[in-house]
């Protein structure tokens, strides 16, 4: 954006001019990144173009348009997908990128498991499909739903879409009565062709890549465009089975493939790393010939008890992972450093490049991490890139490998200009102004204006709304953005005065440019439905540092209220009981805590917080509360060696059960189970009369011995 002239230059009649060709491009490009299936500008140019046009307007406030994009928040709403709950979560895949990381692979599993290096333990290889997962449900053999992954718990309903696509049966004989199967829904690259030349004679704009057609076409509100785009699918997982198909992997693909479904060809047994790393090259050669994109290998442990036992992280299972090919990489020049400035202050630099196609996407950010990555070095302080720095006006070469960020690979110094020089961070930060400062062992530099930091408060309040949040339907990024801008919303409180402030009077939603009766309504009722939060979705929407979802929920199971939990974080100091519960969450470690107890510490953030839950009512964990299982709420402490199951296994076991695990011995505690080795935390159990276990005893406990 570098080449466009100063708006301070401009006369009167080139504002206005420039206005219009805003006006056009940032309609056109809400249109895009509302129908979300082909973002025309990248995010970072979206708002460089959208801060040039409120400027011009400052600079010439009567060439306002009637249309100023300034005032509209995205394009009219689609009607959009009815949701979906599904009956269990769709989960993504955990990824590796090189052989070492299959041997870590298979090392972990063995760890959890407690098995020895040299026994016997079979995966299944397969290819990872670049399409989008579907599930489709068949209640006795009748196809009733099918739904999108969307964020793993509740997807969007796209049955009737489903129905047009000729790989889908839609009857079934001799399956279990509850039948979810699982898979991806793919373009092939002929097809994709056709499509494309079909879109560009119609005037239309071609899909970037097959993955790209392939959503945009499942996600099509008219079912009969969806049948008119040719779309396979390859069935690899399950959901709800009211009879498991198989004790094996591939003994449950084989019968899935003998209802009708198209499995993959080249899903393989192997015995061990060194065989999935054979077949892992086996299957980068084939690649380029099957006829669609894959874009890696899925490895997954074949016994389905193994995978059982091994079970699920919060978003991926232990039990699988994805192998993914090299990123394809891309030299092209880095035209300009900016920072942005994060929720938790954080400044962090982005590269701005001349735009690039990798991948059939066209980059024009990277992420610069910190001031270290860019000078040349890692947190440790070891070399990365050959310790070579980044410079603006350098060649760099560029990738982006999935879903993650596009990074800087390395940088040309043949073609380094004369004249260049080393980056320097700015030591006050560039929104707000307040000095901004790295601390002794922190990779980043903060600004420490809090709550007076603009950038700061709009990325809280973006975090607050988002999808692990608070989730609010039609509050996004951009709606949060404007309203924000307009000081309609300060804080997270504000949102849940929107109605009562701009739903009667002269200033309403309803009049506001892209807002009319109907949609304003919604969004008000979107946010009343949100008044009511799960106790866990509160404590990561509040965006504290260190704190993410995961964190989040061990607090919620922990303190189970609202109440308590805020009431601790006031009153915890260093070391004194509140706080030494508090670390003794397994997963709270003193950096997290410190963090919590120093937001809910601080008089403006605990007020900001009070008006916030003056408006809610916080809910107790809505996970399904075990009761009937004698160790429901009792806490548990593990200590000493464990000879039947890593001590990992041991904690995910007791929590099914409804228990707590706690790293250290208190009060609280309710049972100690010891094995060989153990130390002083027996006799603090002793001394405080907590019952003491073997691992035997602990297992028949849990009835597996
Ligand atoms: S298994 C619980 N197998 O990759 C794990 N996923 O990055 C279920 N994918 O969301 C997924 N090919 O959309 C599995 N052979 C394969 C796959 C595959 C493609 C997709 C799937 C998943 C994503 C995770």
């Amino acid at each position: 954006m570098t080449e466009l002239p100063d708006p301070k230059s401009l006369s009167k009649s080139r504002a206005q001019d420039e206005l219009v060709r805003l006006a056009t491009i940032l309609t056109k490009a809400n249109i895009a990144y509302y129908s979300k299936d082909s973002p025309e500008l990248s995010d970072a140019d979206y708002d460089a173009l959208k801060r040039r046009n409120i400027f011009i307007e400052e600079l010439f406030p009567d060439l306002k348009r009637a249309d100023s994009p300034t005032d509209q928040i995205g394009a009219t709403p689609s009607e959009g997908f009815l949701k979906v709950t599904h009956a269990v979560e769709m989960l993504s895949l955990s990824n590796i990128f090189d052989d070492l990381g299959v041997n870590e692979f298979d090392l972990r599993i063995r760890k959890y498991l407690n098995l020895e290096a040299n026994s016997p333990l079979e995966y299944i290889s397969e290819p990872k499909i670049d399409g989008l997962s579907l599930s489709l449900r068949y209640e006795n053999g009748h196809l009733v739903q099918a739904a999108t992954r969307g964020d793993g718990k509740l997807g969007e309903n796209v049955t009737a879409n489903a129905l047009t696509i000729k790989d889908i049966p839609k009857f079934l004989k001799n399956v279990p009565t509850v039948f979810e199967v699982r898979g991806e829904v793919y373009m092939a690259h002929a097809d994709f062709d056709k499509l494309n030349l079909r879109q560009s004679a119609a005037g239309h704009k071609p899909f970037a890549n097959p993955r790209n057609a392939a959503a945009g076409s499942l996600r099509q509100l008219n079912p009969a465009i969806t049948a008119a785009r040719p779309l396979n699918f390859f069935a690899y997982a399950w959901g709800a089975l009211s009879k498991p198909l198989s004790k094996t992997q591939m003994g449950a693909i084989r019968k899935i493939e003998s209802f009708g479904f198209k499995v993959n060809p080249l899903s393989k047994i192997c015995n061990g790393p060194i065989e999935m790393i054979k077949n892992y090259h086996l299957i980068e050669q084939k690649r380029a010939d099957l006829g669609y994109d894959i874009d890696g290998v899925v490895y997954k442990v074949n016994e389905i008890s193994l995978q059982l036992r091994l079970g699920f992280r919060s978003t991926t299972p232990r039990w699988a992972t994805a192998h993914k090919f090299p990123a394809e990489l891309a030299w092209t020049r880095l035209e300009e450093i900016d920072i942005q400035v994060g929720r938790t202050g954080a400044l962090s630099p982005v590269a701005r490049l001349s735009p690039v196609t990798v991948g059939g996407v066209v980059l024009s950010n990277a992420t610069l991490h910190n001031e270290d990555y860019i000078a040349g070095f890692d947190s440790k302080g070891v070399d990365i890139r050959a310790g070579k720095d980044i410079r603006v006006g350098d060649w760099v070469q560029v990738y982006r490998a999935g879903d993650v960020i596009p990074k800087v690979a390395d940088v040309d110094l043949s073609k380094r200009p004369a004249n260049t020089v080393h980056f320097v961070m700015p030591e006050v930060c560039p929104e707000c102004g307040s000095a901004a400062i790295r601390e002794a062992g922190d990779a980043v530099r903060r600004c420490l204006g809090g709550l007076i930091c603009p950038a700061q408060a709009v990325e809280k309040l973006k975090h607050f709304v988002s999808r692990a949040a608070f989730d609010i339907d039609g509050l996004g990024a951009k709606q949060v953005e404007q309203f924000y801008a307009d000081k309609w919303i300060r804080e997270p409180a504000d949102i849940f005065t929107l109605r009562r402030r701009f739903s009667v009077g002269l200033k309403q939603l309803k009049y506001r440019n892209g807002w009319g009766e109907k949609s304003a309504t919604s969004l008000f009722d979107a946010i009343d439905d949100r008044r009511k939060i799960p106790i866990n979705r509160m404590i990561f929407a509040l965006g504290i540092r260190n704190v993410g979802e995961a964190a989040a929920n061990l607090l919620a199971v922990h303190y189970k209220s609202w109440r308590v939990f805020s009431a601790a974080m006031r009153e915890a100091s260093r070391d004194d009981p509140i706080w030494c519960d508090l670390i003794s969450i397994d997963g709270v470690g003193e950096v997290m805590a410190q963090s919590l107890v120093t937001t809910f510490q601080q008089d403006a953030e605990w007020e900001s917080i009070q008006r916030l839950t003056a408006e809610l009512e916080v809910e107790l964990l809505v996970k399904s509360p075990i009761t009937n299982s004698i160790l429901a709420d009792k806490t548990v402490v593990f200590t000493g060696t464990l000879s039947k199951m890593s001590r990992a296994e041991a904690k995910n076991r007791a929590e099914s059960f409804g228990a707590k695990v706690a790293g250290s011995v208190s009060v609280k505690t309710d049972l100690l189970v010891a094995g060989p080795g153990a130390g002083s935390k027996v006799k603090k159990a002793a001394d405080l009369g907590v019952k003491i276990l073997s691992e035997d005893d602990w297992l028949q406990l849990i009835g597996d011995l």
